[in-house]
């Protein structure tokens, strides 16, 4: 953690919660999270489509923000099942995750469409949270950063430095989520340090420095304060952790 970026916490609720599980989950959050300065930390809840409005409605006059797991790039049309930028906008939606590791292993995403995705919610005042990550098989191939590298420059092809003050990037080896594996964390800090280096070179040092880059991947509250604590390490995608309030809670406490 760096003290010119703030930690930002994100809760990717997957395919979980009804609107009534939701609105409990969120009510037993805002609890939790009473003390906790707001200031020190962002947090975030990403709950499916259907849960996206009520939760909203319910996080008013709260700090914590609202986010979705996937936007199309168009603004409107005849695409049956998807979601637009304006509609997520309406909706309060603060961020959206694209290009998650279960989107371009199971429907196909490219980093092609991952950038049309972000550069859509980013015409809509949304801030992309854009995910990379390595399957097992390319680390162990000695293939990660060649692959991080693919990944990054394709899916922030054209994006302006303003809009990477916007940007998120959560750095989540497709072999620590929802494994109980983690990232030791000298290979998240190298990680980290080897996408802002990148950056470095594709826009300039200080859209670099002031990058936020998060770690998603098995975080629990026993583990978040080791990775946190590391300099590139700017937050947190949490999956299956947070799905509960106290332990989501823990892991926004450990990371202050
Ligand atoms: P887990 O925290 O369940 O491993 O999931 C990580 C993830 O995919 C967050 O987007």
């Amino acid at each position: 953690m760096n003290p010119i970026r703030k930690p930002i916490i994100a809760g990717n609720w997957k395919m979980y919660k009804t609107v009534t599980d939701g609105l409990a989950l969120v009510t037993a959050l805002k609890k939790e999270l009473i003390g906790v300065n707001h200031a020190d930390v962002e947090v975030v809840v990403c709950p499916p489509f259907t849960a996206l409005y009520a939760t909203g409605t319910m996080l008013q006059g709260s700090s914590i923000k609202l986010g979705a797991q996937n936007v199309h790039w168009e603004k409107e049309g005849a695409f049956t099942g998807e979601v637009a930028a304006p509609m997520l906008k309406e909706s309060g939606v603060n961020y959206v995750i694209v290009g998650h590791s279960e989107r371009r292993q199971y429907f196909g995403e490219t980093n092609e469409g991952v950038n049309k995705r972000a550069k859509a919610a980013l015409a809509s005042g949304i801030r992309p949270i854009i995910c990379v990550g390595e399957t097992l098989a390319e680390r162990e191939g000695g293939h990660t950063e060649k692959v991080l590298e693919t990944q990054v420059r394709g899916s922030l092809a054209g994006l302006s430095k303003d809009h990477m003050a916007e940007t998120i990037i959560a750095y989540e080896p497709v072999w620590a989520i929802g494994t109980g594996k983690t990232a030791t964390t000298a290979q998240a800090q190298d990680t980290h340090a080897f996408i802002r280096g990148l950056l470095g070179k594709m826009f300039d040092e200080t859209v670099a420095r002031r990058a936020r880059i998060q770690y998603g991947g098995s975080v629990k509250p026993s583990n978040a304060r080791e990775l946190m604590s590391q300099p590139d390490v700017d937050g947190a995608l949490v999956g299956g952790a947070s799905l509960e309030a106290r332990s989501f809670a823990d892991i926004i406490k450990n990371s202050i």
